[in-house]
Protein backbone atom coordinates (compact mmCIF):
# COMPACT_ATOMS: atom_id res chain seq x y z
CA UNK A 1 0.00 0.00 0.00
CA UNK A 2 1.47 3.48 -1.26
CA UNK A 3 1.77 6.58 1.10
CA UNK A 4 0.83 9.12 -0.99
CA UNK A 5 -2.11 11.63 -0.72
CA UNK A 6 -2.80 12.55 -4.98
CA UNK A 7 -2.55 9.96 -7.48
CA UNK A 8 -1.86 11.29 -10.30
CA UNK A 9 -1.68 10.34 -13.98
CA UNK A 10 -0.11 11.79 -16.79
CA UNK A 11 -2.03 12.79 -20.21
CA UNK A 12 -1.22 9.77 -21.96
CA UNK A 13 -3.14 8.11 -19.39
CA UNK A 14 -6.58 9.71 -20.39
CA UNK A 15 -8.66 6.39 -21.63
CA UNK A 16 -8.95 5.56 -25.51
CA UNK A 17 -12.27 4.10 -25.31
CA UNK A 18 -15.09 4.39 -23.15
CA UNK A 19 -15.90 1.76 -21.29
CA UNK A 20 -19.70 0.42 -22.21
CA UNK A 21 -21.22 -1.97 -19.47
CA UNK A 22 -24.29 -2.99 -21.90
CA UNK A 23 -21.46 -5.78 -23.59
CA UNK A 24 -21.29 -7.00 -19.83
CA UNK A 25 -25.01 -7.12 -18.38
CA UNK A 26 -26.24 -10.72 -17.69
CA UNK A 27 -29.58 -9.57 -20.39
CA UNK A 28 -30.42 -6.99 -22.26
CA UNK A 29 -32.07 -3.66 -21.17
CA UNK A 30 -35.68 -3.00 -21.28
CA UNK A 31 -36.33 -1.48 -24.91
CA UNK A 32 -37.60 1.97 -25.36
CA UNK A 33 -40.57 2.04 -26.11
CA UNK A 34 -42.53 4.29 -28.48
CA UNK A 35 -46.13 5.84 -27.00
CA UNK A 36 -47.79 5.84 -30.03
CA UNK A 37 -46.88 2.30 -31.34
CA UNK A 38 -46.01 0.92 -28.20
CA UNK A 39 -42.92 -0.69 -30.00
CA UNK A 40 -39.42 -0.46 -29.31
CA UNK A 41 -38.52 2.41 -31.40
CA UNK A 42 -35.79 2.35 -33.50
CA UNK A 43 -33.21 5.04 -34.56
CA UNK A 44 -35.48 6.98 -37.22
CA UNK A 45 -37.43 8.00 -33.60
CA UNK A 46 -34.34 9.60 -32.67
CA UNK A 47 -32.89 11.13 -35.42
CA UNK A 48 -34.81 14.50 -35.22
CA UNK A 49 -33.37 14.63 -31.92
CA UNK A 50 -29.33 13.39 -31.85
CA UNK A 51 -26.34 12.86 -34.05
CA UNK A 52 -26.34 9.51 -35.70
CA UNK A 53 -23.54 8.42 -33.78
CA UNK A 54 -24.38 9.25 -30.78
CA UNK A 55 -27.82 6.85 -31.37
CA UNK A 56 -25.34 4.15 -32.19
CA UNK A 57 -24.07 4.56 -28.75
CA UNK A 58 -27.12 4.65 -27.17
CA UNK A 59 -27.62 0.99 -28.63
CA UNK A 60 -23.96 -0.59 -28.61
CA UNK A 61 -22.94 -3.58 -27.53
CA UNK A 62 -20.17 -2.91 -28.40
CA UNK A 63 -17.57 -3.43 -25.53
CA UNK A 64 -15.11 -0.61 -25.53
CA UNK A 65 -16.09 2.68 -27.66
CA UNK A 66 -12.81 4.37 -29.01
CA UNK A 67 -12.91 8.09 -27.91
CA UNK A 68 -12.43 10.83 -30.82
CA UNK A 69 -8.67 11.96 -30.71
CA UNK A 70 -10.00 15.74 -30.75
CA UNK A 71 -12.56 14.83 -28.11
CA UNK A 72 -9.09 13.39 -25.89
CA UNK A 73 -7.45 16.92 -27.32
CA UNK A 74 -9.91 18.65 -25.13
CA UNK A 75 -10.21 16.18 -22.07
CA UNK A 76 -6.37 17.25 -21.79
CA UNK A 77 -7.85 20.44 -20.65
CA UNK A 78 -8.10 18.96 -17.31
CA UNK A 79 -8.41 14.90 -17.59
CA UNK A 80 -6.91 13.19 -15.77
CA UNK A 81 -8.30 14.19 -12.70
CA UNK A 82 -7.13 13.17 -9.32
CA UNK A 83 -7.70 10.41 -6.99
CA UNK A 84 -7.16 11.74 -3.33
CA UNK A 85 -6.77 10.38 -0.09
CA UNK A 86 -8.64 12.22 2.45
CA UNK A 87 -6.25 11.34 5.34
CA UNK A 88 -6.93 14.49 6.98
CA UNK A 89 -11.13 13.66 6.93
CA UNK A 90 -10.10 10.03 8.39
CA UNK A 91 -8.10 11.72 11.15
CA UNK A 92 -10.89 13.85 12.03
CA UNK A 93 -13.55 11.36 12.12
CA UNK A 94 -10.79 8.93 13.88
CA UNK A 95 -11.75 5.87 11.48
CA UNK A 96 -9.21 3.09 10.60
CA UNK A 97 -11.20 3.34 7.31
CA UNK A 98 -9.02 4.68 4.30
CA UNK A 99 -10.99 7.40 2.39
CA UNK A 100 -10.48 8.29 -1.06
CA UNK A 101 -11.96 10.94 -3.58
CA UNK A 102 -12.25 11.14 -7.24
CA UNK A 103 -12.03 15.56 -7.82
CA UNK A 104 -13.94 15.78 -10.80
CA UNK A 105 -14.24 19.72 -9.86
CA UNK A 106 -11.25 20.59 -11.24
CA UNK A 107 -12.77 20.96 -14.82
CA UNK A 108 -12.77 23.90 -16.55
CA UNK A 109 -16.54 24.49 -15.34
CA UNK A 110 -16.17 22.87 -11.96
CA UNK A 111 -18.07 18.92 -12.55
CA UNK A 112 -17.78 15.94 -14.67
CA UNK A 113 -20.26 17.61 -16.88
CA UNK A 114 -18.05 17.92 -20.03
CA UNK A 115 -17.08 14.62 -19.63
CA UNK A 116 -20.06 14.23 -21.97
CA UNK A 117 -20.66 17.52 -23.32
CA UNK A 118 -17.37 17.51 -25.31
CA UNK A 119 -18.18 14.40 -27.38
CA UNK A 120 -21.56 15.42 -27.54
CA UNK A 121 -20.92 19.09 -28.89
CA UNK A 122 -18.03 17.27 -31.11
CA UNK A 123 -20.69 14.81 -32.64
CA UNK A 124 -23.17 17.38 -33.23
CA UNK A 125 -20.24 19.45 -35.35
CA UNK A 126 -19.43 16.27 -37.41
CA UNK A 127 -22.78 16.13 -38.54
CA UNK A 128 -23.06 19.62 -39.72
CA UNK A 129 -25.38 20.43 -36.54
CA UNK A 130 -25.51 23.93 -36.44
CA UNK A 131 -27.04 25.06 -32.86
CA UNK A 132 -27.98 23.30 -30.04
CA UNK A 133 -30.68 22.87 -27.51
CA UNK A 134 -30.38 21.51 -23.77
CA UNK A 135 -32.23 22.17 -19.68
CA UNK A 136 -30.21 22.66 -16.91
CA UNK A 137 -31.07 22.41 -13.12
CA UNK A 138 -28.19 23.51 -11.33
CA UNK A 139 -26.56 25.15 -13.74
CA UNK A 140 -23.70 22.62 -13.96
CA UNK A 141 -24.52 21.24 -17.11
CA UNK A 142 -25.82 24.06 -18.43
CA UNK A 143 -21.94 25.87 -18.09
CA UNK A 144 -20.75 22.30 -19.69
CA UNK A 145 -22.77 22.48 -22.47
CA UNK A 146 -22.32 26.33 -22.94
CA UNK A 147 -17.80 26.08 -23.18
CA UNK A 148 -18.36 23.06 -25.17
CA UNK A 149 -20.74 24.53 -27.62
CA UNK A 150 -18.71 27.48 -27.77
CA UNK A 151 -14.90 24.92 -28.72
CA UNK A 152 -17.34 23.44 -31.68
CA UNK A 153 -18.61 26.99 -32.73
CA UNK A 154 -22.57 25.83 -32.38
CA UNK A 155 -25.33 28.05 -30.61
CA UNK A 156 -26.82 26.77 -27.58
CA UNK A 157 -30.02 27.24 -25.82
CA UNK A 158 -30.53 26.49 -22.58
CA UNK A 159 -33.75 25.95 -20.70
CA UNK A 160 -32.86 26.28 -16.87
CA UNK A 161 -35.13 25.24 -14.17
CA UNK A 162 -36.53 28.71 -12.79
CA UNK A 163 -35.76 28.13 -9.12
CA UNK A 164 -32.13 27.11 -10.00
CA UNK A 165 -32.33 30.21 -12.38
CA UNK A 166 -33.25 32.33 -9.16
CA UNK A 167 -30.87 30.72 -7.04
CA UNK A 168 -27.56 30.74 -8.85
CA UNK A 169 -27.61 33.61 -11.12
CA UNK A 170 -23.58 33.16 -11.24
CA UNK A 171 -24.64 29.89 -13.32
CA UNK A 172 -26.19 32.36 -15.56
CA UNK A 173 -24.04 34.48 -16.16
CA UNK A 174 -21.43 32.16 -16.73
CA UNK A 175 -23.32 30.43 -19.56
CA UNK A 176 -23.94 33.44 -21.17
CA UNK A 177 -19.73 34.86 -20.92
CA UNK A 178 -19.13 31.37 -23.18
CA UNK A 179 -22.36 32.82 -25.80
CA UNK A 180 -25.27 30.66 -24.32
CA UNK A 181 -28.56 32.45 -24.93
CA UNK A 182 -30.29 30.74 -21.26
CA UNK A 183 -33.95 30.99 -20.64
CA UNK A 184 -35.92 30.24 -17.29
CA UNK A 185 -38.49 27.15 -17.56
CA UNK A 186 -40.96 27.15 -17.63
CA UNK A 187 -40.84 30.19 -20.21
CA UNK A 188 -43.27 31.57 -22.60
CA UNK A 189 -41.59 30.03 -25.61
CA UNK A 190 -42.45 26.82 -25.98
CA UNK A 191 -46.41 25.11 -25.74
CA UNK A 192 -44.73 22.74 -22.50
CA UNK A 193 -44.01 25.79 -20.83
CA UNK A 194 -47.46 27.56 -21.74
CA UNK A 195 -49.41 24.95 -20.66
CA UNK A 196 -47.82 24.89 -16.95
CA UNK A 197 -47.74 28.75 -16.74
CA UNK A 198 -51.42 28.57 -17.71
CA UNK A 199 -52.15 26.55 -14.87
CA UNK A 200 -49.44 27.92 -12.43
CA UNK A 201 -47.97 30.94 -13.24
CA UNK A 202 -46.00 30.55 -9.87
CA UNK A 203 -44.54 27.24 -11.06
CA UNK A 204 -40.94 26.66 -9.61
CA UNK A 205 -40.21 24.64 -12.49
CA UNK A 206 -38.59 20.79 -12.85
CA UNK A 207 -35.84 18.92 -15.00
CA UNK A 208 -38.88 17.37 -16.95
CA UNK A 209 -40.26 20.19 -17.95
CA UNK A 210 -37.03 21.94 -18.59
CA UNK A 211 -36.58 18.74 -20.80
CA UNK A 212 -39.70 19.08 -22.42
CA UNK A 213 -38.97 22.72 -23.33
CA UNK A 214 -35.25 22.04 -25.19
CA UNK A 215 -36.60 18.58 -26.69
CA UNK A 216 -40.04 20.61 -28.64
CA UNK A 217 -37.58 23.38 -29.93
CA UNK A 218 -34.96 20.91 -31.32
CA UNK A 219 -38.14 18.69 -32.21
CA UNK A 220 -39.74 21.67 -34.03
CA UNK A 221 -36.81 23.65 -35.80
CA UNK A 222 -37.25 21.43 -38.67
CA UNK A 223 -33.63 20.15 -38.54
CA UNK A 224 -31.72 23.03 -37.87
CA UNK A 225 -31.52 22.07 -33.74
CA UNK A 226 -30.45 19.51 -31.89
CA UNK A 227 -30.31 18.38 -28.16
CA UNK A 228 -28.30 17.47 -25.81
CA UNK A 229 -29.05 15.41 -22.41
CA UNK A 230 -26.77 15.80 -19.69
CA UNK A 231 -27.83 12.77 -17.82
CA UNK A 232 -29.53 9.08 -18.12
CA UNK A 233 -29.08 7.96 -21.30
CA UNK A 234 -26.54 4.77 -21.77
CA UNK A 235 -24.11 7.30 -24.20
CA UNK A 236 -23.88 9.74 -21.59
CA UNK A 237 -22.81 7.42 -19.21
CA UNK A 238 -20.71 5.66 -21.23
CA UNK A 239 -18.94 8.94 -21.61
CA UNK A 240 -18.71 9.35 -17.84
CA UNK A 241 -16.59 6.01 -17.74
CA UNK A 242 -13.21 8.29 -17.76
CA UNK A 243 -13.82 8.38 -14.41
CA UNK A 244 -13.81 4.66 -13.31
CA UNK A 245 -11.56 3.74 -15.56
CA UNK A 246 -8.97 6.39 -14.49
CA UNK A 247 -9.66 5.08 -10.87
CA UNK A 248 -9.13 2.11 -11.76
CA UNK A 249 -5.51 3.07 -12.69
CA UNK A 250 -5.31 5.04 -9.64
CA UNK A 251 -5.98 2.43 -6.77
CA UNK A 252 -3.65 0.18 -8.47
CA UNK A 253 -1.30 3.00 -7.96
CA UNK A 254 -2.36 2.86 -4.65
CA UNK A 255 -2.34 -0.90 -3.94
CA UNK A 256 -5.68 -1.29 -2.48
CA UNK A 257 -9.28 -1.81 -3.82
CA UNK A 258 -12.33 -0.54 -2.94
CA UNK A 259 -14.78 -2.03 -0.71
CA UNK A 260 -17.18 0.59 -0.76
CA UNK A 261 -17.81 2.97 -3.77
CA UNK A 262 -20.47 6.00 -2.91
CA UNK A 263 -21.98 8.62 -5.46
CA UNK A 264 -24.58 10.92 -5.41
CA UNK A 265 -27.92 10.13 -8.27
CA UNK A 266 -29.87 12.87 -10.00
CA UNK A 267 -30.10 10.89 -13.55
CA UNK A 268 -27.36 8.61 -12.51
CA UNK A 269 -24.47 9.48 -15.29
CA UNK A 270 -21.59 10.73 -13.01
CA UNK A 271 -22.13 7.61 -10.41
CA UNK A 272 -22.27 5.12 -13.27
CA UNK A 273 -19.44 6.95 -14.74
CA UNK A 274 -17.61 6.23 -11.43
CA UNK A 275 -18.31 2.94 -10.45
CA UNK A 276 -18.64 1.28 -13.95
CA UNK A 277 -15.42 -0.27 -14.83
CA UNK A 278 -15.82 -1.56 -10.91
CA UNK A 279 -18.84 -2.89 -11.27
CA UNK A 280 -17.58 -4.97 -14.50
CA UNK A 281 -15.09 -7.04 -12.15
CA UNK A 282 -18.56 -7.69 -9.83
CA UNK A 283 -20.16 -9.07 -12.73
CA UNK A 284 -17.69 -11.52 -13.87
CA UNK A 285 -17.30 -12.52 -10.14
CA UNK A 286 -14.00 -11.33 -9.26
CA UNK A 287 -14.64 -8.56 -6.62
CA UNK A 288 -17.64 -8.11 -4.23
CA UNK A 289 -17.57 -4.17 -4.14
CA UNK A 290 -20.78 -2.20 -2.57
CA UNK A 291 -22.20 0.52 -4.60
CA UNK A 292 -24.14 2.60 -2.48
CA UNK A 293 -26.23 5.08 -4.88
CA UNK A 294 -27.38 8.10 -2.90
CA UNK A 295 -30.50 10.60 -3.58
CA UNK A 296 -32.30 13.07 -1.67
CA UNK A 297 -35.77 12.09 0.37
CA UNK A 298 -36.95 15.32 -1.64
CA UNK A 299 -36.66 13.38 -4.93
CA UNK A 300 -36.13 9.51 -3.44
CA UNK A 301 -36.36 7.49 -7.38
CA UNK A 302 -34.45 4.39 -6.50
CA UNK A 303 -35.75 4.23 -2.93
CA UNK A 304 -39.76 5.16 -3.28
CA UNK A 305 -40.01 5.12 -7.11
CA UNK A 306 -41.19 1.79 -9.00
CA UNK A 307 -40.01 0.26 -12.11
CA UNK A 308 -42.38 1.36 -14.82
CA UNK A 309 -42.16 2.59 -17.91
CA UNK A 310 -42.26 6.43 -17.79
CA UNK A 311 -41.80 9.49 -19.52
CA UNK A 312 -38.69 11.36 -19.15
CA UNK A 313 -40.28 14.71 -19.52
CA UNK A 314 -42.65 16.24 -18.16
CA UNK A 315 -44.56 17.05 -20.95
CA UNK A 316 -44.57 13.39 -22.03
CA UNK A 317 -43.02 14.17 -25.20
CA UNK A 318 -39.91 11.57 -25.50
CA UNK A 319 -40.56 7.75 -25.65
CA UNK A 320 -40.95 5.89 -22.89
CA UNK A 321 -38.68 4.38 -20.80
CA UNK A 322 -38.53 1.78 -17.82
CA UNK A 323 -36.68 3.31 -14.73
CA UNK A 324 -37.96 4.15 -10.96
CA UNK A 325 -39.76 7.19 -11.02
CA UNK A 326 -41.47 9.52 -9.15
CA UNK A 327 -44.27 10.05 -12.30
CA UNK A 328 -43.47 12.74 -15.03
CA UNK A 329 -45.69 15.12 -13.80
CA UNK A 330 -43.11 15.47 -10.44
CA UNK A 331 -42.46 19.51 -9.07
CA UNK A 332 -40.18 18.59 -6.61
CA UNK A 333 -39.63 20.81 -3.69
CA UNK A 334 -36.34 23.39 -3.95
CA UNK A 335 -34.24 21.60 -2.34
CA UNK A 336 -29.90 23.32 -3.30
CA UNK A 337 -29.28 19.97 -5.00
CA UNK A 338 -30.65 21.00 -8.42
CA UNK A 339 -29.40 18.62 -10.09
CA UNK A 340 -30.72 15.76 -8.20
CA UNK A 341 -34.13 16.70 -8.45
CA UNK A 342 -35.21 14.50 -11.22
CA UNK A 343 -38.28 11.83 -11.28
CA UNK A 344 -36.50 8.95 -13.23
CA UNK A 345 -33.38 7.56 -13.13
CA UNK A 346 -30.97 5.82 -16.19
CA UNK A 347 -32.09 2.96 -17.24
CA UNK A 348 -28.77 1.15 -16.37
CA UNK A 349 -28.61 2.34 -13.12
CA UNK A 350 -32.13 1.10 -12.29
CA UNK A 351 -31.11 -2.32 -14.42
CA UNK A 352 -28.53 -2.78 -11.57
CA UNK A 353 -30.67 -1.51 -8.42
CA UNK A 354 -33.82 -4.03 -9.71
CA UNK A 355 -30.51 -6.93 -10.33
CA UNK A 356 -29.27 -5.98 -6.71
CA UNK A 357 -25.98 -5.12 -8.06
CA UNK A 358 -26.25 -1.65 -6.53
CA UNK A 359 -27.75 0.02 -3.31
CA UNK A 360 -29.38 3.13 -2.68
CA UNK A 361 -30.05 5.30 0.33
CA UNK A 362 -31.97 8.85 0.71
CA UNK A 363 -30.94 11.41 3.16
CA UNK A 364 -32.02 14.72 4.08
CA UNK A 365 -30.52 17.60 3.43
CA UNK A 366 -29.18 19.81 6.88
CA UNK A 367 -27.26 16.07 7.54
CA UNK A 368 -25.65 16.76 3.82
CA UNK A 369 -24.61 19.68 4.08
CA UNK A 370 -23.27 19.20 7.89
CA UNK A 371 -21.32 16.30 6.30
CA UNK A 372 -19.85 18.68 3.49
CA UNK A 373 -19.08 21.54 5.96
CA UNK A 374 -17.18 18.34 7.87
CA UNK A 375 -15.10 17.91 4.67
CA UNK A 376 -14.51 20.97 3.92
CA UNK A 377 -13.14 21.60 7.22
CA UNK A 378 -10.86 18.63 6.60
CA UNK A 379 -9.58 18.91 2.95
CA UNK A 380 -10.13 22.40 2.07
CA UNK A 381 -12.66 21.75 -1.05
CA UNK A 382 -16.16 22.96 -0.52
CA UNK A 383 -18.19 20.59 -2.52
CA UNK A 384 -21.46 20.92 -4.52
CA UNK A 385 -24.68 20.12 -2.67
CA UNK A 386 -24.96 17.00 -4.98
CA UNK A 387 -22.08 15.15 -4.11
CA UNK A 388 -21.93 16.46 -1.12
CA UNK A 389 -25.34 13.75 -0.45
CA UNK A 390 -22.40 10.86 -1.44
CA UNK A 391 -19.94 12.55 1.23
CA UNK A 392 -22.53 12.00 4.23
CA UNK A 393 -22.81 8.27 3.57
CA UNK A 394 -19.01 7.71 2.67
CA UNK A 395 -18.79 9.52 6.48
CA UNK A 396 -21.14 7.44 7.52
CA UNK A 397 -19.45 4.42 6.29
CA UNK A 398 -16.58 5.80 8.09
CA UNK A 399 -18.16 5.87 11.10
CA UNK A 400 -19.20 2.42 10.73
CA UNK A 401 -16.12 1.22 10.43
CA UNK A 402 -14.68 3.21 13.43
CA UNK A 403 -17.45 1.45 15.65
CA UNK A 404 -16.02 -2.08 14.11
CA UNK A 405 -12.71 -1.31 14.03
CA UNK A 406 -12.70 -2.30 10.55
CA UNK A 407 -9.87 -0.67 7.86
CA UNK A 408 -12.70 -0.83 4.38
CA UNK A 409 -11.50 1.35 1.63
CA UNK A 410 -14.31 3.80 0.76
CA UNK A 411 -14.12 5.92 -1.90
CA UNK A 412 -16.34 8.45 -3.23
CA UNK A 413 -16.91 10.81 -6.44
CA UNK A 414 -16.54 14.09 -5.73
CA UNK A 415 -18.28 15.32 -8.73
CA UNK A 416 -18.15 18.88 -8.55
CA UNK A 417 -17.03 21.49 -6.19
CA UNK A 418 -19.45 24.18 -4.58
CA UNK A 419 -18.10 27.49 -5.33
CA UNK A 420 -21.43 28.73 -6.86
CA UNK A 421 -23.56 27.40 -4.30
CA UNK A 422 -22.73 29.67 -1.61
CA UNK A 423 -26.21 31.04 -0.87
CA UNK A 424 -26.57 26.85 -0.35
CA UNK A 425 -24.52 27.16 2.07
CA UNK A 426 -25.45 30.57 3.54
CA UNK A 427 -28.97 29.27 4.14
CA UNK A 428 -27.80 25.85 6.03
CA UNK A 429 -25.48 28.24 8.37
CA UNK A 430 -28.38 31.22 8.43
CA UNK A 431 -30.90 27.30 9.79
CA UNK A 432 -33.11 28.09 6.70
CA UNK A 433 -33.14 25.10 5.43
CA UNK A 434 -35.90 22.68 5.96
CA UNK A 435 -35.96 18.83 5.68
CA UNK A 436 -38.44 17.35 2.72
CA UNK A 437 -39.58 13.66 2.37
CA UNK A 438 -41.14 13.19 -0.71
CA UNK A 439 -44.81 11.40 0.12
CA UNK A 440 -45.36 8.18 -1.24
CA UNK A 441 -49.07 8.93 -1.79
CA UNK A 442 -47.77 11.33 -4.50
CA UNK A 443 -46.15 8.91 -5.97
CA UNK A 444 -49.06 6.11 -6.11
CA UNK A 445 -51.04 9.14 -7.68
CA UNK A 446 -48.83 10.37 -10.47
CA UNK A 447 -48.05 6.71 -11.69
CA UNK A 448 -51.50 5.97 -11.70
CA UNK A 449 -52.29 7.57 -15.28
CA UNK A 450 -49.29 5.95 -16.88
CA UNK A 451 -49.54 4.09 -20.56
CA UNK A 452 -49.54 0.37 -19.78
CA UNK A 453 -46.88 -0.90 -21.56
CA UNK A 454 -47.71 -4.55 -22.81
CA UNK A 455 -44.74 -7.52 -21.25
C1 LIG B 1 -22.34 18.53 -9.61
C2 LIG B 1 -23.44 17.61 -10.01
N1 LIG B 1 -23.44 16.37 -9.52
C3 LIG B 1 -24.40 15.48 -9.85
C4 LIG B 1 -25.43 15.83 -10.70
C5 LIG B 1 -26.48 14.82 -10.97
O1 LIG B 1 -26.45 14.27 -12.24
P1 LIG B 1 -25.91 12.83 -12.49
O2 LIG B 1 -26.65 11.90 -11.55
O3 LIG B 1 -26.24 12.54 -13.90
O4 LIG B 1 -24.45 12.82 -12.24
C6 LIG B 1 -25.45 17.10 -11.26
C7 LIG B 1 -26.51 17.44 -12.22
O5 LIG B 1 -26.76 18.52 -12.58
C8 LIG B 1 -24.44 18.01 -10.90
O6 LIG B 1 -24.44 19.24 -11.39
Amino acid sequence: MSEQTRYLLGEKDIPKAWYNVQADLPSPLPPVIHPGTMQPIGPADLAPLFPMELIKQEVSQERYIEIPEPVRDVYRLWRPTPLIRARRLEEALGTPAHIYYKYEGVSPVGSHKPNTAVPQAFYNKQEGVRAMTTETGAGQWGSAMAMACNFYGLDLEVYMVKVSYQQKPYRRSMMEAFGANVTASPSEKTKAGRDVLAQDPKSPGSLGLAISEAVEVAATSGGTKKYGLGSVLNHVLLHQTVIGQECVKQFEMAGEYPDIMVGCIGGGSSFAGFIMPFVQEKLAGKKSTRFIAVEPTAAPSLTKGKYVYDFGDQAATIPLVKMYTLGHSFIPAPIHAGGLRYHGMAPIVCYLYDTKVIEAVAVQQNPVFEAAVTFARAEGILPAPEPAHAIKVAIDEALKCKQTGQKKVIAFNLCGHGYFDMAAYDDYFAKRLPDFEYPTAEIEKALAGLPQVPA
